[in-house]
C-alpha cells in the first residue's frame, strides 16, 4: 500500500507512480520504482514578487533581442555544435556512455576556454582532484587556470558558485550531486532533477555556463533524463563505437542553434584531438575497392563526410538468412533488401547479408539508401564500382532513385578527395565530377552488373 504523500519514481523513465509495482508501467523496466519523497518539481516556478507586481506584460515578435554573446572556448568542434559557443547562463547536458570520453572533451574545453580568458571551474564528483589534475597534466593542460574542486554535495556547490563568479562551470556528473532537503539517494530521479532543477536556475541568476555531465544508461537514455532534459538549454551527445579512435558530439536539443551539427574527435595518448577534414578519418583512399564496397557522399550537420558502405552477401548456411547492419537502421536495409529483391530482380531471400558503415559512423540520412544498394548489388554480383566513384540517392518503394539535398556540396566534397564520379539521382550536376544519373534503381543495378562506367 502506498503510504500517504509517498510516490515511486521510475529509476529508468522517470515516471512517477502512486503505487509500488515490480515493473513500471510506462518504460516497462523490472525493479525500477523507488520511492521518493513528493517534492514540487523545479521546474514549476513560483513567481516572483516582482513580476506578481508588474502582471503580465507581452511583446510583440518584431521587437528586437540582441544576439546572445557567445563564449568562444577554443575547441572549434564543440562551440559549433552548441551553435556558435556557449552562451552565458545557459545550462547545457552532455550524455554518453562510461568511458566515451566526456570527462577528457569538458576538460579540454574548460582548459581551451581559461586559456582565452574565461573564469572556468571543473567539479567532479567521481574523481578525486588529484586524479583529475594528472589527467589534466598528461593531456598537456597543466598551464590553464581552471579551478578544480571534488564535490557532490549540492549545497556546497552552489554555495560556492554564488561565492566567486565563473563564466563556465562544468559539473562531473549530475548522478553523483546529493541534496540533503531529499531523502533519496545520489542518481535518483529525484536527486537528479532537485540538482538540475536547482543549478540551471544558478546558471541563469548568475549568467554562468553550467555544463552537466549525464551517464547514459544501457536502454540509451541518461538516467533521469527526461526529467531533465526540458530544464536545459542544450543536449548533447557523446558518442563512440568501441575499439575505433574516433568520437562523435552530436546535438539533440538546442535552443541557442541547429541540432544536426556533428563535431569530431579522435582519442589518443594525450586526450582528444579535433577532426578538422572528416572524410579523411572514415575513408580509407589507399588501396583498390573491393567488391561490396561503395563509397557514400554524406551531409553530417552542415558539413559533407564521405564514408564507405561495405556489404557481403553470401550463401547462407541456415534455413532463416542472417540480416545484420552496422551504422545504419535495420528497417532501412530490410526495406532496401525487399526493393533490390521485387524491382531488381537481385534474389537476395536465401542469401546472408552484412552491411557495415566503415569507421564506426552511424548513417541516418536517407540519402545514403543508394550507397548500401550499391554496396550490395556490387556484392551480390562480385564486381566492384569503379575506385573514384561516390554513391547517394534515396530509393522510394516504387525502384525509383530520388533527389537529396545539397547535391552540389557532395559533389564538391568527393572532387575535393580525389574522387572523379558520382552515381545518384538523375538530374544532379557539378562540382567539377562526371555524374551518372539513374532514376530507377534497376537501371542503377544493372550498370553495377555489367561495370559500364563510361
Ligand atoms: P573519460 O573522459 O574518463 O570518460 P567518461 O568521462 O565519459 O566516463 O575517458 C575514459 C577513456 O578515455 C578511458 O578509457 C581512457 C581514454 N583516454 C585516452 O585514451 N586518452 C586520454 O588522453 C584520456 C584522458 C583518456
Ligand atoms: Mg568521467
Amino acid at each position: 500500500m502506498a503510504r500517504d504523500g509517498a510516490v515511486y519514481a521510475c529509476q529508468s523513465c522517470g515516471a512517477v507512480q502512486t503505487k509500488w509495482a515490480g515493473q513500471c508501467p510506462a518504460c516497462g523496466a523490472w525493479n525500477s520504482l523507488v520511492e521518493e519523497s513528493q517534492a514540487r518539481p523545479p521546474g514549476a516556478m513560483t513567481p516572483s514578487k516582482a513580476s506578481r507586481a508588474r502582471g503580465l506584460t507581452f511583446e510583440g515578435l518584431q521587437d528586437e533581442t540582441p544576439a546572445p554573446s557567445r563564449i568562444s572556448t577554443g575547441v572549434d568542434e564543440f562551440d559549433r555544435v552548441c551553435g556558435g559557443g556557449v552562451v552565458p547562463g545557459s545550462a547545457i547536458l552532455l550524455g554518453g556512455d562510461p568511458g566515451v570520453g566526456k570527462s577528457t572533451l569538458l576538460m579540454q574545453v574548460a582548459a581551451e576556454a581559461a586559456r582565452r580568458g574565461a573564469r572556468c571551474a571543473y567539479i567532479s564528483g567521481e574523481e578525486a582532484v588529484e586524479q583529475v589534475r594528472s589527467r589534466a597534466q598528461r593531456m598537456g593542460l597543466a598551464d590553464a587556470p581552471v579551478k578544480l574542486a571534488a564535490e557532490t554535495s549540492l549545497r556546497a556547490i552552489c554555495d560556492g558558485l554564488k561565492r566567486d563568479q565563473f563564466d563556465l562551470v562544468v559539473i562531473d556528473s549530475i548522478q553523483t550531486l546529493w541534496s540533503d532537503a531529499h531523502e533519496a539517494g545520489p542518481g535518483s530521479v529525484t536527486q537528479v532533477r532537485a540538482a538540475a532543477g536547482e543549478l540551471v536556475r544558478l546558471a541563469k541568476s548568475r549568467g554562468v555556463a553550467i555544463v552537466l555531465v549525464g551517464h547514459v544508461t544501457k536502454e540509451g537514455t541518461i538516467a533521469g533524463p527526461r526529467v531533465i532534459e526540458h530544464m536545459v538549454d542544450a543536449v548533447l551527445s557523446f558518442e563512440g563505437e568501441r575499439g575505433y579512435p574516433f568520437r562523435i558530439l552530436r546535438g539533440a536539443k538546442n535552443r541557442f542553434g541547429a541540432t544536426d551539427e556533428i563535431g569530431v574527435f579522435e582519442m589518443g595518448d594525450a586526450g582528444l584531438t579535433e577532426v578538422k577534414n572528416p572524410s579523411a578519418l572514415f575513408l580509407d583512399t589507399s588501396g583498390e575497392r573491393a567488391a561490396g564496397a561503395a563509397v557514400f557522399a554524406g551531409i553530417e550537420g552542415s558539413r559533407p563526410v564521405l564514408v564507405e558502405f561495405q556489404a557481403l552477401v553470401a550463401p547462407s548456411a541456415y534455413g532463416t538468412p542472417r540480416r545484420a547492419v552496422v551504422g545504419w537502421d535495420s528497417g532501412r536495409l530490410a526495406m532496401v533488401l525487399a526493393v533490390l529483391e521485387a524491382r531488381c530482380g537481385l534474389s537476395l531471400g536465401d542469401r546472408d547479408v552484412y552491411l557495415n558503415v566503415a569507421g564506426g559512423l552511424r548513417i541516418t540520412e536517407p540519402a545514403a539508401d543508394l550507397a548500401a544498394a550499391a554496396a550490395l548489388a556490387s556484392s551480390a554480383h562480385n564486381q566492384a564500382l569503379p575506385q573514384d566513384c561516390v554513391v547517394f540517392g534515396e530509393i522510394s518503394l516504387s525502384g525509383e532513385v530520388r533527389s537529396v539535398s545539397r547535391m552540389d556540396s557532395r559533389l564538391k566534397e568527393a572532387a575535393k578527395l580525389g574522387f572523379h564520379r558520382a552515381l545518384g539521382p538523375a538530374g544532379m550536376d557539378g562540382g567539377g565530377i562526371q555524374t551518372i544519373g539513374e532514376s530507377r534503381l534497376s537501371d542503377a543495378v544493372r550498370r553495377i552488373e555489367e561495370a559500364r562506367w563510361d
